[in-house]
């Protein structure tokens, strides 16, 4: 009986393992096959994934060009069959013509060429509402919009969280060589500023060292990490408050430097869809700046509550955009998801929409 049960739990045994080996070499082949199909039925649907696409920059952001030698968008992003061109002879044969706000105040735009058939003109702009002038004037001319709102066509934020390839060690990305509670780099202060109506009333209840042109000692770009790396909580305070403007403040200066962000700007919901929880404190999660400043205090004495704040590190990984050449690669891989036909009636209106 003994020995009857166990070779029939051998048998199981072995005919467990003959599964698991199936599945183990079943499952990539199906996969495969998936991948495959999908694929091939988006190449299938997709004429323009057999050629490249063009996308022409009709002028260079505040003048400053970089070269477009060689096929940039693949040699530096790895984005395939995407022809960044900034010849405005090329019109004719361009699927996209991006114009970057600021330049249109001086130039205007080539209304009088005829737009070939298919073609997209977009409209880009990484400035916050306030900055972008007024765009009543390009009613019914851009089909396409570039900015950091998740709304746009072709999303550019100035920075995003990339998940990491493996799950790093938190001990050794928590920075705790701290001796300021609160730093704050600020180089535009205006008194009006939401910001600035925290800021002082935050300093009436802990320590809050600023920096920044506006102390009339700006910190040299390679100090600026290394400075904040000294402070426990750092204010990523933006100077204009509108949907998804959420700047290298948070990206670069406290999560690459170290420091538990503190942020001002759109609402939570904003963040959180951005930045993992637990890894920054929103100004509006407290009822009063007054509870902020209790709070700040007491994370900082509380070293594993304060540790936890960084425990996204292992997994993700901070990327800042910097280069327009890369935001406008980008727009190849939308492209295929943009609809036929699109013309924004009111860009004015879609800007300063603060709602969806
Ligand atoms: C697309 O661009 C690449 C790189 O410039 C080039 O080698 C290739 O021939 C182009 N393909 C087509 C179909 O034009
Ligand atoms: C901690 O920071 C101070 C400067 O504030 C520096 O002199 C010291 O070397 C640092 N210690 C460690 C262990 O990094
Ligand atoms: C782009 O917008 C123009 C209106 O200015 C319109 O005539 C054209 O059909 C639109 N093209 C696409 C591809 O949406």
């Amino acid at each position: 009986m003994g020995r009857y049960n166990t070779k029939k739990t051998g048998l199981r045994s072995m005919k467990k393992y003959f599964f698991f080996l199936s599945f183990l070499f079943v499952l990539p082949l199906c996969l495969l096959h998936g991948w495959q199909r999908r694929f091939q039925v988006q190449t299938a649907i997709n004429p323009s994934s057999f050629r490249n696409l063009t996308i022409l920059l009709w002028h260079w952001p505040n003048g400053r060009s970089l070269s477009l030698k060689g096929d940039v968008c693949w040699d530096l992003y790895r984005i395939p069959h995407c022809r960044l061109v900034d010849q405005r002879s090329l019109f004719p044969s361009a699927d996209v013509v991006v114009f970057h706000n600021t330049e249109l105040a001086r130039q205007k735009l080539p209304i009088d060429l005829p737009r070939p058939q298919g073609q997209r003109w977009a409209w880009m702009s990484l400035e916050a509402p306030l900055h972008n002038g007024n765009l009543h004037q390009y009613a019914n001319v851009f089909n396409m919009t570039i900015s950091f709102r998740r709304n746009a066509d072709v999303t550019v934020p100035y920075g995003e969280l990339l998940p990491k390839e493996a799950e790093g060690h938190l001990v050794a990305d928590v920075p705790l060589n701290k001796s300021l509670l609160a730093c704050w780099v600020v180089s535009n202060y205006r008194r009006h500023h939401k910001r600035s109506k925290v800021y002082q009333e935050l300093k009436a209840v802990v320590p809050v060292k600023i920096y920044g042109r506006y102390t009339k000692k700006p910190l040299v770009p390679k100090s600026l990490l290394p400075t904040i790396s000294h402070c426990f909580f750092y204010l990523a305070f933006e100077n204009s408050i509108t949907k998804d403007y959420i700047t290298e403040k948070l990206w670069r200066n406290a999560y690459q430097g170290g420091a538990v962000p503190v942020v001002l700007g759109p609402p939570l919901g904003d963040y959180k869809s951005v930045a993992p929880p637990n890894s920054f404190i929103h100004v509006d999660e407290f009822s009063s700046v007054k509870d902020l400043g209790k709070y700040l205090q007491q994370l900082a004495e509380d070293k594993k509550r304060y540790s936890e704040y960084f425990a996204w590190k292992r997994q993700w990984n901070v990327k800042l955009y910097k280069d327009w050449r890369e935001r406008l690669c980008k727009i190849c891989l939308q492209y295929n998801n943009l609809p036929t036909e699109k013309v924004y009636p009111n860009l004015e209106a879609w800007v300063n929409d603060n709602n969806n």
